[in-house]
């Protein structure tokens, strides 16, 4: 158990019996690329997480000490005034500790252990957890807590800083999350309510195409965001009261077809369809209809595939294996794309054999080995006891 390791190194170290946080990464059902849109999301918070083992401390500095791939530790002035790190987890600290400065935060010193189980570039939202989870550390540490709604704009803005212009569906699932629930989110105005997931006779798993992705440094990510702004620039001539692809309709899409380039259109066409394949998908699960869940699943995949273009050979091919056994429902790509995992809804009297069958057509058509995690939705953000 990870959390149990880093509890160990900290008390061998630090002294103190450290309070222990834990940050769950996300999965997502469906609206992807949605929530920059003002759009619907449906994620939930997971069972793997990052566990953060802190304590106040009297030294004005920020101690650092990661167990991730390899142990590494850094120190953090509390005023902010950071040189770039090389480890990708030093420069989301460092950009967390310049917003809270420049907003007159009342940032104490910590000393913080910190290490966890979400593999890193595989679309379960690891640098959401890495920046809610430190964000709400130092919360704790300091006087004066930061509410989660503001934890979640920080890290949105630390995101942003490294370079991806990301919307906030990870940094609320990870905050807002509730075990056995799904999360459905409106990012217009933040409403939020909560759904089971249970299907009885029915499994969800994650396979790993084992394709990593950084998508800050891609960029593909963000130019699918410009796409999206492009179209409502030219949307809101005829119509001021747009102010994102939420309020426009296929019938607007019509109207600015000349004006604007055909991957534009068919990005921002994705976009007002992937809404709806939310809405659908809500009244699935309530209806307990798994047939029209798995059928959502697929039809987001190849719209993600074929019109936004985020996915990837491997994982098509993850995705097209999965169509061809009889106990797979359905399956499709998840997060901000390029790589990392696929959620599928299996048969639970079929699932040692549909996995293992996906498993191994994966390996002899990509020559890559996948990794399965059975999906256990959990808490969001909290103190671990
Ligand atoms: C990444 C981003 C999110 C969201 C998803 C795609 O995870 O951080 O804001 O856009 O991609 O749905």
């Amino acid at each position: 158990m990870v959390y149990k390791t880093i509890t160990a190194f900290f008390k061998d170290n630090y002294v103190k019996s450290p309070l222990l946080i834990k940050a769950p990464g996300r999965i997502n059902l469906i609206g992807e690329h949605t929530d920059y849109n003002q759009g619907l999301v449906l994620p939930a918070s997971i069972e793997k997480g990052i566990y953060f083992a802190v304590s106040n401390n009297q030294d004005n500095l920020i101690n650092v000490e990661a167990f991730l791939t390899q142990a590494e530790k850094i120190e953090f002035s509390l005023k902010g005034e950071h040189k770039t790190f090389t480890s990708f987890w030093g420069n989301y600290f460092k950009a967390i500790i310049e917003i809270l400065v420049a907003r007159n935060y009342p940032i104490k010193g910590m000393n913080c252990v910190f290490g966890g189980d979400i593999p890193i570039g595989s679309g379960l939202s690891s640098s959401a957890a890495l920046c809610c989870g430190f964000i709400y550390a130092l919360s704790k540490i300091s006087d004066k807590e930061i509410p989660r709604e503001e934890i979640a704009l920080i890290a949105q803005e630390a995101e942003h800083k490294i370079g991806l212009n990301c919307g906030l569906m990870d940094q609320y699932a990870v905050l807002f999350g509730k075990k056995g629930n799904a999360f459905f989110l409106d990012c217009k105005d933040l409403s939020h309510s909560y759904i089971p997931i249970n299907l009885e006779g029915y499994s969800w798993v994650l396979v790993n195409s084992n394709i990593k992705h950084n998508l800050a440094v891609d960029s593909e990510y963000n130019k699918r965001r410009v796409s999206c702004e492009n179209i409502v620039r030219d949307v809101k001539k005829i119509r001021p009261e747009v102010n994102s692809l939420r309020d426009v309709t296929l019938k607007d899409l019509q109207d600015v077809t000349k004006d604007n380039n055909a991957t534009d259109l068919k990005r921002a066409k994705y976009i007002i369809n992937e809404n709806d394949r939310v809405r659908r998908m809500m009244n699935a699960l309530t209806h307990g209809d798994e047939q029209e869940v798995g059928a959502i699943l697929k039809e987001g995949h190849w719209a993600m595939s074929t019109q936004y273009e985020i996915t990837t050979k491997e994982l098509d091919t993850l995705v097209k294996i999965g169509e061809s056994l009889e106990g797979v429902i359905g399956s499709r790509m998840m997060g901000g794309g390029f790589g990392g995992c696929t959620i599928n809804l299996i048969e639970t009297s079929k699932l040692d054999s549909s996995i293992s069958s996906l498993l191994k057509s994966y390996k002899k058509q990509t020559d890559i080995d996948a990794e399965y995690y059975h999906l256990a939705i959990d808490d969001g953000v909290k103190v671990f006891e």
